[in-house]
């Protein structure tokens, strides 16, 4: 695959330490998608993001439990965990409206039930279990928003 690369990481603090890093590159308008079998580190990698960011959740009218919402005066980052739904369960649960937001941080866990609607300048982070606490992550860009907040990830 073009432009493929992979991070390894070896702890819970490593993939924190990620996470801040991300956080740190982060401007409003990035997409992720987080893939991989439970307990990879997925749902960590978004704490940690939102913990870094000083952002607090608050329930979202529509879904809570599908998306949360977490905010400060200047970012405003869902997270989305789709885990065993289809495109038809989630669909008209209002997901597009998340994307009125440009300037919205998109963080989704088991995105397929979304993909469809979602754009394609997305990071791909593809999360593996390959021993232990040890994890591979693998980055794949759609385009130039997520191609430079996954170069400041390497
Ligand atoms: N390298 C690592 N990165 C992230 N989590 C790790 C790592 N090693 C062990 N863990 C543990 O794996 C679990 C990951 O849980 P979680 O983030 O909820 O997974 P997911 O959302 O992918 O299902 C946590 O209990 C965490 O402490
Ligand atoms: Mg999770």
């Amino acid at each position: 695959m073009m432009n493929e690369k992979t991070i390894s990481t070896a702890c819970e603090q490593e993939t924190l330490a990620l996470a801040r890093r991300c956080a740190a590159a982060l401007k409003g308008g990035e997409i992720i998608f987080l893939r991989g079998p439970i307990g990879a580190g997925k749902t960590i990698f978004v704490k940690g993001i939102a913990q870094a960011l000083g952002l607090k959740s608050s329930p979202t009218s529509a879904s809570f439990s599908l998306m949360k919402r977490y905010h400060n005066r200047q970012k405003t980052l869902y997270h989305i965990d789709l885990f065993r739904l289809s495109e038809t369960e989630v669909f008209n649960l209002g997901f597009e409206e998340m994307l009125e937001d440009e300037k919205a941080i998109i963080l989704a866990e088991w995105p397929d039930p979304i993909t469809q609607m979602m754009p394609q300048d997305r990071l791909e982070m593809d999360f593996t279990l390959t021993g232990g606490d040890n994890r591979q992550i693998t980055l794949r860009a759609g385009g130039a928003v997520s191609r430079a907040l996954m170069e400041k990830l390497l």
